[in-house]
This record gives structure tokens, C-alpha cells and sequence, in this order.
């Protein structure tokens, strides 16, 4: 199967040397990246910058801003079957990027922001995707509620929800502990383990669970 996988966190320029960005490793996105082509799979990889080796077998595309992270996503959907959204996208970005670095001339700064562009939420209506969708949901309360919202409002089949208040696992940590959220309010937990072998435990499940 072709499998698109997204990885990492964005960074949202405030101006030439400073930027918004989050605490995602992309470690999560990469394990995912090579549990699928270990498993005979072709994958596509967009990733957010982060310090991880390009997964052997994996066709990489490195972008930096939510934007880019959409274009890049966007031109290549429609020829994957399945879609994995693990990246940590900006939900803002600064509504105006300064063209010198902004001094530090005032005692307060003020910055406005506006929503990035809803990767995942674009999937179903404005890319067409037809294929087995599949959203992350990292919360730090209401975890299933928050996840199953998420499965149904962004046309999801799979939402995997963390949660990224539990010291250890989550954002930056070589562990996770996820929640498959699935339609009709089914759930299933899966203990805390490496992301390495959460990842095959995911493709697996996955594979088996594409119509
Ligand atoms: O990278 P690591 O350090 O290994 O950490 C892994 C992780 C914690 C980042 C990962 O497991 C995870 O939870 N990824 C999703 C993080 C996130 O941004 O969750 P969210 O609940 O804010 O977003 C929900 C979904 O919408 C996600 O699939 C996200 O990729 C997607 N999204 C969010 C915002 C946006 N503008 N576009 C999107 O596509």
C-alpha cells in the first residue's frame, strides 16, 4: 500500500532569526515512517524540522511552516492510500512576519496571530482523500471526548489520541501510550511502550483495518 505520513512540528516565522514552533521530536512520525516500509509498504514522509536521519527506503520531503506542510500534503495525497497525521502543526502563525529582527525597544510586545492552515481537516472535503484517514489527538484533558470529536468532525477512521500531560511519553520522549479512538464510540488502549514498537503495533493494526 502507499502510505503518507506527516512528522515533526512546523515553525512560523516572527522574523529572520525567530520563530513559533512546539516540542515534537518527530520521533513518533519517523517510527511510523519505518515500521510502514519495513512492512513492504511505500511511504512518503513530510516532516517539520527535526533531528532524525531520513528512514532508510522512505521518500522524504522537509518543509518548515504549516503552509508548506499543506502544499506539500496537498500535491500528494491522491495517491496514497492511506494518510497518517502525526505532525504537531501550528494552529497560529504571526499574522506578519518582520522583515529585519524586531528590536527590543518596547517593555511589552504584542503579537497577532492567525489560524494555520487544518491539514487534516482538509483531507476529505478540500483534497478529495478517499483513503484510510488517520488523525493524532494530543490533549492534556477530556482525551476520548476531544479525540472522538475530532474523528467525526475531520471525516477521520482512525484517531490515535495521547495524552501529552503524562511526564514520559508524548512530546520528545522515546515512549508513548495511545487510545485508538474508532467510529461508534469504540476504543482501544495500548500500554506504553517504544515508539518504535507502538509504530509496528499501529501499522499493523492499520493494514488490517483498510477496507
Ligand atoms: O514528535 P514526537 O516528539 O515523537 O511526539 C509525538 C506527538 C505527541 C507530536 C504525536 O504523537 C501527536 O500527538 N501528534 C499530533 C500533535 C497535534 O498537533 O495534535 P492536535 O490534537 O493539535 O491535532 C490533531 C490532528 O490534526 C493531528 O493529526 C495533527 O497532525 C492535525 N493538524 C493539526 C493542526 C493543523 N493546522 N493541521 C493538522 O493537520
Amino acid at each position: 500500500m502507499r502510505f503518507l505520513i506527516t512528522a515533526g512540528p512546523t515553525r512560523e516565522p516572527l522574523d529572520p532569526v525567530r520563530y513559533l514552533t512546539n516540542r515534537s521530536s518527530g520521533k513518533m512520525g519517523y517510527a511510523l515512517a519505518e515500521a510502514a516500509q519495513a512492512a513492504g509498504h511505500e511511504v512518503v514522509l513530510i516532516s517539520g524540522p527535526v533531528h532524525l536521519p531520513a528512514p532508510d527506503g522512505v521518500a522524504m520531503v522537509r518543509v518548515e511552516a504549516a503552509r508548506e506542510m499543506f502544499e506539500a500534503v496537498q500535491s500528494r495525497i491522491a495517491s496514497a492510500e492511506v494518510a497518517i497525521f502525526s505532525a504537531a502543526v501550528a494552529d497560529y502563525r504571526p499574522v506578519v512576519r518582520a522583515e529585519q529582527k524586531i528590536k527590543k525597544d518596547a517593555a511589552t510586545l504584542i503579537l497577532e496571530l492567525e489560524r494555520t492552515e487544518d491539514i487534516l481537516g482538509s483531507a476529505r472535503l478540500a483534497f478529495g482523500f478517499k483513503g484510510y484517514l488517520v488523525g493524532f489527538a494530543a490533549e492534556t484533558e477530556k482525551l476520548i471526548e476531544h479525540a472522538q470529536d475530532k474523528l467525526a468532525r475531520k471525516g477521520c477512521d482512525l484517531v490515535i489520541a495521547n495524552d501529552v500531560s503524562q511526564p514520559g511519553i508524548g512530546f520528545d520522549s522515546a515512549e508513548n501510550a495511545v487510545t485508538l479512538c474508532l467510529p461508534g464510540g469504540r476504543t482501544q488502549a495500548l500500554p506504553q511502550q517504544s515508539k518504535t514498537a507502538l509504530a509496528r503495533e499501529l501499522i499493523t493494526f492499520i493494514t488490517r483495518h483498510v477496507p
